[in-house]
């Protein structure tokens, strides 16, 4: 699956533009900036697929992703999509159209039947922030399964990564859709890239 090379396909600006219901979706959400794009060009190694940026508000719609060499024409569909997502929480962009991205997050995490899991990727410079909590509670609340990854640890030394994985997983207890385990990365030094890999390709397996 993640051998091949994949394509972008779709940009979704609000549900009625979103593909029907097809094979399995993958989503990444998580704060602006905290690395979503970067870490969907790693896991594919492909630079530069999913655009990225400096400023926090680059990713402006759903963008779906899929493995290369299927027509989406009758039975020729891929056997699963990635989809890039627009950040929550502060972005350099005008209130009123942040608004309406992180409505069409919400909408999307809510209620999309082939969402199979959503990877809600955390700074682990940060750890998990108010913004983070609420939309742990909307997708425990709409029983859609969640995994935490941690992004950017290139940026803090080991033990306080160990540190925050302990700290983030007593977060989680209690939670009734977080998948148990937490993936450590960085798309800058391509680490635990495999781990997510093989954890997504169980999601779509199972
Ligand atoms: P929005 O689309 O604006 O919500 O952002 P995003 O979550 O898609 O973040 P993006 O991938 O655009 O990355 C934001 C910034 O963080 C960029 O400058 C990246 O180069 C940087 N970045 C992403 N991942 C890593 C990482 O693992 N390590 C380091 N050091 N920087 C990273
Ligand atoms: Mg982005």
């Amino acid at each position: 699956l993640f051998a091949r090379p994949w394509i972008f396909i779709r940009g979704v600006p609000s549900m009625k533009f979103l593909p029907p219901e097809g094979p399995p979706e993958v989503a990444f959400a998580g704060r602006s900036n905290v690395g979503k794009s970067s870490l969907i060009n790693a896991l594919l190694t492909q630079k530069g697929l999913a655009r990225t940026s400096n400023t926090p508000g680059r990713t402006q719609e759903l963008n779906y992703f899929v493995p290369d060499g299927y027509s989406g024409q009758g039975e020729d569909l891929p056997p699963m999509a990635l989809v890039d997502m627009p950040g929550y929480g502060y972005a350099q962009a005008p209130k009123q159209q942040v608004d309406q991205w992180t409505k069409l997050v919400f909408d999307y995490l809510r209620g999309r039947a082939t969402l199979k899991r959503v990877y809600v990727l955390i700074d682990a410079r940060h750890g998990i922030k108010k913004n983070d909590e609420d939309v742990l509670d909307l997708l425990d609340k709409a029983a859609v399964s969640y995994q935490i990854v941690l992004t950017k640890t290139d940026k803090i030394k080991p033990p306080a990564v160990e540190k925050l994985l302990a700290a983030t997983a007593e977060k989680l207890r209690k939670r009734p859709a977080a998948f148990p385990g937490i993936i450590a990365t960085s798309s800058e030094k391509n680490a635990g890239l495999d781990l997510l890999r093989q954890a997504i390709q169980e999601t779509v397996a199972g």
